[in-house]
């Protein structure tokens, strides 16, 4: 037999089609709860979208530590052979919630280990660099990108005024206009931890790491025009794609490897390493493999499970801890409040956020709030009732040395902090001819869409920095395509 529906509190209702009239032609008695209770639940069925990363999916899954890198971490999953439950979201950057999956944009990488010690999650991207390097400009840069105030439309002229007025963009944009700029599925792209964080092994040694998960899928992109193609017609191509392969039992994998630097090395590399528009060169840190993540489960409910997952740059576990990247600080910040703004101030109790390691907090009450300590257990530290303590022996770990007058500049005390030098051996060295080609094309169509020419201009002449053969280049075909439409 069919149940009954009922209230939210368990009461039968007598219907889900009619509302309660005064009559034929009546109003709607006002003490009808139960279409009162349909209406504003469902008023209330959306959280805010996240502020970057909207439009996303993900999937559950299990990382293995296979190599042994226990000589630079303590860290309880990354110990030789074990084995830790594991949440990914993959998402685009400035689209809103509905937005095409296949839009030109960094792609978010974001992973959440269930771990013996509690949470650690790695929020990362699939470009190991990123476009500013301090988090006081991030808000701007997120504006440049989306909407104009007015007419609420994207537009090219933001984009390249942000980005050529910050010089220090250039590595990261020219990532984004070559073949990464779109995957050809999430399935397809590597991931990186981009920062660079800190690892601490069971002697207390420090290390400074940056994380690498190579796709054993093969790395894949789309074209432009494929892209437009497929964001006409399955504005969810990558969320599907993913959704299906797990479905159909072809569980995606990335090989996680790092690269790792001895402390002693920071003060005199040859750029600050703790740059996030930087790459370390694998000839200087080759990489160290850790283990392999594997995705094999979909999410039973998107918005429970995708929707409200909550992933935070400051949930780390013994062993592992910040650097002194300003990016990395200012995100240590934003993302635990933007959680509670939009998930909410007890977002860390719902399943997919909660630990499977034992919680002894002393946070308490709050919206929503449902689970309490013991009634006899002490609210307060310290106290002489048993209740938990911190651990004295952790206090030094996941700091680092540091010294000077407090200042508002940017690091210039290496040989190699400039803006544009990486970007040029991209172009130069890692590209083949096939790569720059499209690389010059993708760039052009977007230069050419900018209105003000003292904007383009700017653009033109970025690109000379980054490379002069690719600046002339850019510049020709942006006329070309000028000529061709007037
Ligand atoms: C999401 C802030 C830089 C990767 C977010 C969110 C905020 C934010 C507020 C939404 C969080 C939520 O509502 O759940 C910032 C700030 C940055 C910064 C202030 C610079 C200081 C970066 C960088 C990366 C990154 C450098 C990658 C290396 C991500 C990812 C998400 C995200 C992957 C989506 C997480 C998810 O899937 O839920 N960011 N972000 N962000 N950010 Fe950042």
């Amino acid at each position: 037999m069919t149940d009954v529906t009922t209230t939210n509190t368990g009461s039968p209702v007598a219907s889900d089609q009619h509302s309660l009239t005064v009559g034929n032609t009546g109003p709607i008695a006002l003490h009808d709860h139960y279409v009162v209770e349909k209406l504003a639940q469902f008023n209330r069925e959306r959280v805010p979208e996240r502020v970057v990363h909207a439009k996303g999916g993900g999937a559950f899954g299990t990382f293995v530590t296979t190599g042994d890198v226990s000589q630079y971490t303590r860290a309880a999953l990354f110990q030789p052979g074990v084995e830790t439950d594991m949440l990914i979201r993959f998402s685009t950057v400035a689209g809103e919630q509905g937005s095409p999956d296949t839009w030109r944009d960094p792609r978010g990488f974001a992973v959440k280990f269930y771990t013996s010690e509690g949470n650690y999650d790695l929020v990362g991207n699939n470009t190991p660099v990123f476009f500013i390097r301090d988090g006081i400009k991030f808000p701007d840069f997120i504006r440049s990108q989306k909407r104009l105030p007015g007419s609420g439309l994207r537009d090219n002229d933001m984009q390249w005024d942000f980005w050529s007025l910050q010089p220090e963009s250039a590595h990261q944009v020219t990532w984004l206009m070559g073949d990464r700029g779109i995957p050809a599925t999430w399935r397809h792209m590597d991931g990186f931890g981009s920062h660079t964080y800190q690892w601490i092994n069971a002697d207390g040694e420090r290390f400074w790491v940056k994380y690498h998960f190579e796709t054993n899928q093969g790395n894949e992109f789309l074209s432009g025009a494929e892209a437009d193609e497929l964001a006409g017609q399955d504005a969810d191509h990558h969320r599907r794609d993913l959704y299906e392969a797990i479905e159909a039992g072809d569980f995606p994998s990335w090989t996680l490897k790092v690269q790792v630097m001895p402390d002693e090395d920071a003060k005199t590399y040859r750029f600050n390493p703790f740059d996030l528009t930087k790459v370390w060169p694998h000839s200087d840190y080759p990489l160290i493999e850790v283990g392999t993540m594997t995705l094999n489960k979909n999410p039973e409910n998107f918005h429970a499970q995708i929707e409200q997952a909550a992933f935070a740059p400051s949930n780390f576990v013994p062993g592992i801890a910040a650097s002194p990247d300003k990016m990395l600080l200012a995100r240590i910040f934003s993302y635990a409040d933007a959680h509670r703004y939009r998930v909410g101030t007890n977002h860390a109790e719902l399943p997919v956020n909660a630990p499977k390691s034992p919680i002894h907090s002393y946070s308490k009450d709050g919206a929503m709030r449902h689970h309490y300590r013991a009634a006899d257990a002490p609210v307060y530290a310290p106290n002489s009732f048993g209740g938990p303590a911190g651990d004295p022996a952790a206090a030094g770990e996941g700091n680092w040395e540091s010294d000077g007058e407090m200042q508002r500049a940017a690091q210039t005390l290496h040989a190699e902090d400039d803006d544009f030098g990486q970007a040029g051996t991209l172009v130069r060295e890692v590209l083949d001819d096939a790569a720059r080609e499209r690389l010059v094309g993708n760039i052009a169509g977007h230069v050419a869409q900018v209105r003000s020419d003292d904007i383009r201009e700017r653009a033109f002449a970025y690109w000379d920095q980054v490379d002069t053969a690719l600046g002339a280049r850019v510049r020709d075909a942006v006329q070309a395509l000028h000529a061709t439409v007037s």
